[in-house]
């Protein structure tokens, strides 16, 4: 398996010109088309092996027959047709972007090149790049793929051939790099140790690399992975299946992902139901899926995190079918048990997310097992030190196999009051404000069942052991309250707790803004969501149709300005609404006791493209499509520059170049500008939105504006300045003075 290139540690960077650096493929093909004319040779035989060779080796394999004297004409030749021709010669996608974050990090650069001196200065020029170091054919006995000019380069910056990354675009590049010893980033699809689309990918990865820790400030996705890709065309989605949209997400800014559960269950709750915490399910593709998936995602420079469920095991989880069978078993105190109350009923009043009592009784040992979801979930007791231990280990077995952390299931629900006692009832005109649960459940005031404060000495634990391997833990913490969720991630808890302030609301703008100014203000490392597999879609919420997708996208530039991490559920990026499950054909537990709760709606397949299946899958879908139209489609919104997608990925590129320079500070503040628009100030990051229903007054804009949600033309290098009027969900990022590049 490839090594994951050590971006931190790295000493230069040593790039290819052609193909790489400068952008000059036409003029290169004109060049070969010109000359194999006038050699007689078919032209698509020459393009198939000129690119990334000197051109006396591309002659030489081409005409056999030519004496070296007449291959050294012939290749002169080729140059000189190559020499004068400059005019549609440019720096490729991300070039300068690359270059300045160079600089800006203090990395040594240079240019090793199969062309001459005189055509590579020449290429570069128009291209205006001034290499510090600048090795060409001139300098080398033998050209690409011999690894002497890599070796050189690196010789002459002084530093490790291993700590230098070589990038380039063509296969002979590569042999050379990996024959020099280095690590290689291969563009064009090609297969190095890192994949880029471009190199502002590769800027993008370097600042990361050099952000500590690595989750700070990064873009999470979550990825329901019964519904995000189906390799095998039996309509449930797989590991492999998402491996084959990493590109997607790399190309939307993604810096994690986080997978649902991928464990052996019998998927009562779909993977929520574990069986076996150390083996990968059959039905996703089995443990080799899974170090394939990680290997790809790490070769694009993203990272991987995993579903922690512990709260509770499914009932076919050897340590339950253990427990269950003897009050004396060993495992037995590895789940919660009590006799039955006096009159033959559960323990107490606690109630299951999924309707009816939180306990079951069994049978064989005459005892009640607890289990807050469903009885086929019993609930693990974590107040047993030997439950506590395993947890560990597996914990420990998933980060040393590749996984760069966890999503943590229900983990504020593990440790349950000492004494079980009764949870009291809320007053009649209060509910608990939270969705995917039943209505008698947020009758109750869950002040013993869940929550408890010893929960934090468990995320301690964790913690520890996340640390030895740089992982990164994310809590599911329902706590409303920004106050209270911050204790959950204070000192040394848990890196980081979604807030669900946004996922549990509506669209009331006054509300969201003063409940996303107090989460704001409450810690540096919340994580931002609008939505999830377990309620319904963002901009369903918000009203939906193209309101409610403006809505979500306009939450989505104010997310971007806010410290911690920022996370996007599939289809988010699409503007998805719910999707459509008609009745009897949905397949989640909790709908069986409050069909108006159905988590289904936010769990139908993700549209890839259009037609049957949707590009999700071959065969018959798990889930109902959910009537996407083509329009929803990632195919249909790549190709529209004004889509969802297309807009979302253009904040999140113009994201990732302020999070360096402009937003080195963890301090946020809300700023008044005035005109009734919310803004926030982070450094020299700044988020302007319209959350309103009406066009604004104008306003003074305090930094140029380098993404506007509604005109694709305000980029970093083409900002807006002075004074606007913001349409309805109109937003926009600004940045103070922008460093040149
Ligand atoms: C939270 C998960 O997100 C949800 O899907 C699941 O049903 C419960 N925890 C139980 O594990």
């Amino acid at each position: 398996m490839r090594r994951r290139p050590d971006l931190g540690g790295l000493e230069a960077v040593l790039l290819d010109m052609d193909g790489t650096l400068v952008d000059s493929d036409a003029s290169v093909e004109r060049a070969w088309s010109t000359w194999a004319g006038e050699y007689g040779v078919p032209v698509d035989t020459v393009l198939a092996v000129a690119h990334g060779s000197p051109a006396g080796r591309t002659v030489a394999h081409l005409l056999p027959r030519l004496g070296p004297e007449e291959v050294a004409i012939a290749a002169r030749r080729q140059l000189a047709l190559q020499y004068d021709d400059l005019s549609d010669v440019a720096a490729a996608p991300g070039a300068h972007e690359l270059l300045a974050t160079l600089d800006r990090c203090g990395l040594p650069w240079a240019v090793v090149t199969s062309a001459d001196g005189r055509l590579a200065k020449a290429r570069l020029a128009a291209a205006g790049i001034d290499p510090p170091l600048l090795l060409t054919i001139d300098d080398v006995r033998h050209g690409k793929p011999d690894p002497e000019g890599y070796l050189r380069a690196a010789g002459l910056l002084r530093a490790d051939p291993a700590a230098c990354l070589v990038v380039e675009d063509s296969e002979p590049g590569l042999a050379a790099g990996t024959a020099a010893g280095m690590p290689t980033a291969a563009l064009r699809g090609l297969d190095g140790d890192l994949r880029l689309f471009d190199l502002g990918h590769l800027a993008h990865l370097l600042r990361r690399a050099r952000t500590s820790p690595w989750w700070r400030d990064a873009v999470g996705y979550q990825v329901y992975l019964p519904s995000f890709g189906d390799s095998t065309g039996d309509g449930w989605g797989d590991l492999a299946g998402a491996g084959e949209h990493l590109d997607h997400l790399a190309r939307l800014g993604v810096d994690v992902v986080w997978l649902t559960p991928f464990f052996r269950s019998p998927m009562r709750d779909h993977g929520y139901d574990i069986a076996d915490h150390r083996v990968v399910d059959p039905s996703f593709g089995g443990d080799a899926a899974l170090d394939e998936l990680l290997a790809r995602a790490h070769r694009r420079g993203m990272r991987v995190i995993g579903d922690l469920v512990v709260n509770h095991t499914s009932d076919a989880h050897p340590w339950f079918t253990a427990a269950s069978s003897s009050r004396a078993d060993p495992y037995r105190d590895y789940y919660i048990w009590r006799d039955p109350a006096p009159d033959g009923g559960p323990p107490n009043n606690w109630l299951s997310h999924f309707g009816g009592p939180a306990w079951t009784f069994s049978e064989a040992t005459g005892q009640y097992y607890l289990h807050l979801f469903s009885p086929e979930q019993p609930d693990l007791n974590w107040r047993n030190p030997a439950l506590a231990a395993q947890v560990d280990k597996v914990i420990e077995h998933w980060l040393a196999r590749g996984l760069d952390g966890f999503r943590i299931d229900t983990a504020a629900y593990l440790v349950k009051d000492a004494d079980l006692r009764d949870n009291p009832l809320l007053p009649a005109d209060l509910l608990v404000p939270v969705g995917g649960v039943t209505m008698e459940w947020r009758r109750q005031d869950h002040r013993h069942d869940i929550h408890q404060p010893d929960v934090h000495a468990v995320h301690e634990r964790w913690r520890r052991v996340a640390d030895r391997h740089d992982a990164f833990l994310v809590g599911e913490v329902y706590e409303l309250d920004p106050g209270t969720l911050a204790r959950f991630v204070d000192g040394e808890r848990l890196h980081s707790s979604f807030w669900f302030g946004l996922v549990e609301s509506g669209w009331d703008p006054e509300r969201i803004d003063t409940m996303l100014a107090a989460a704001a203000a409450a810690s540096p490392r919340l994580s931002w969501v609008q939505g999830n597999h377990d309620r319904p879609r963002a901009a369903t919420r918000y009203g939906g149709g193209q309101v409610g997708r403006r809505r979500s996208l306009a939450l989505h530039v104010l997310m971007a300005s806010l410290p911690g991490t920022m996370w996007i559920y599939q289809g988010e990026e699409l503007g998805l609404g719910d999707g459509h499950v008609p009745r009897g054909h949905g397949a989640d537990p909790l709908a069986t006791a409050e069909p108006g709760q159905s988590r289904d709606a936010a769990r139908t397949p993700m549209p890839w493209r259009p037609g049957p299946g949707l590009g999700f899958t071959t065969g018959r879908p798990w889930l109902p499509e959910g009537g996407r139209t083509d329009a929803d489609t990632v195919a249909a919104q790549e190709a529209d520059p004004a889509s969802h997608l297309t807009t979302l990925r253009r904040l999140l590129t113009t994201r990732r170049r302020l999070a360096g320079p402009a937003a080195a500070t963890d301090e946020i503040a809300r700023a008044d500008l005035g005109a009734g628009v919310t803004a926030y100030r982070r450094g020299g990051l700044w988020a302007v939105a319209n959350l309103r229903d009406a066009t604004s007054a104008e306003v003074e804009l305090p930094a140029p504006a380098v993404f506007d949600s509604d005109d694709p033309a305000v980029t970093p290098e083409r900002p807006r300045t002075g004074r606007v009027r913001l349409a309805p969900q109109q937003a926009l990022l600004l940045a103070g003075p922008w460093p040149a590049s």
